[in-house]
């Protein structure tokens, strides 16, 4: 199953590695795009988040029967906090979205594990062609060499793009606990340079 009405977007924020700010990437997304928070992580980490925030509407599906219902019945964009790990519906989860985006630290493990999550979204596009894959290397230590080490790892990581790079940010750890999104400084222009990418990258999917 698929979402594709335009109105209802989706974008799942994976990687299979924990701790890579898939939680931290996920609220802002679903802050920006105003999109219903969906938490399909039995952490709850997002729908902590939600409830701190007072209005960010986030929706706990720790199955994928229940995230199903949810896609099913959406009539606005969402945007979709997974679980570390490769679980038995990741696939579903991806061929479910449009967009995935993977937040991922910079380091040799770090972008092995996303070649395996983008063998995944190869495997999900099998039943939704149109699925894009994108990528922010977050915690990021200097924007000095990044571009050099982007262009490297872009040349592995095939049909990926690039949406961006975090800093390594007590901003954001802050706006995390305090249920709040970044709304200025460093941290937020940082943010908002992923977020213009990442709507740009869902229109081409529309
Ligand atoms: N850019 C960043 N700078 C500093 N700390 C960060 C950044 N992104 C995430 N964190 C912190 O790292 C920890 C893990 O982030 P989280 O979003 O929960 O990752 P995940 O959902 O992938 O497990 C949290 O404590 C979060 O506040
Ligand atoms: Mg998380």
């Amino acid at each position: 199953m698929s979402a594709k009405s335009p109105s209802a977007p989706v974008i799942a924020v994976a990687n299979l590695k924990g701790g890579v700010g898939k939680s931290t990437l996920a609220v802002h997304l679903a802050y920006y795009l105003e999109a219903l928070l969906v938490d399909l992580d039995p952490q709850g980490d997002a729908t902590d988040w939600a409830a701190r925030s007072g209005w960010v509407q986030c929706h706990q599906a720790p199955t994928w029967a229940e995230a199903h219902r949810t896609l099913a019945k959406a009539e606005g964009p969402l945007v979709l906090d997974c679980p570390p790990g490769e679980g038995a519906h990741l696939v579903d989860v991806l061929a479910a979205a449009d967009l995935v985006v993977i937040p991922t630290k910079a380091g040799r493990q770090d972008l092995r594990a996303v070649g395996r999550m983008l063998e995944l979204v190869k495997e999900a596009r099998r039943g939704h062609r149109g699925l894009k894959a994108g990528l922010v290397f977050n915690e990021v230590k200097s924007q000095t060499n990044l571009a050099a080490e982007v262009e490297e790892a872009l040349r592995h990581l095939k049909d990926a793009t690039f949406l961006g790079a975090l800093g390594s940010r007590q901003a954001f750890v802050e706006a995390f606990a305090a249920g709040r999104a970044m709304t200025s400084g460093p941290a937020f222009d940082e943010l908002h340079a992923v977020l213009k990418r990442t709507r740009k990258l869902l229109k081409e999917v529309q």
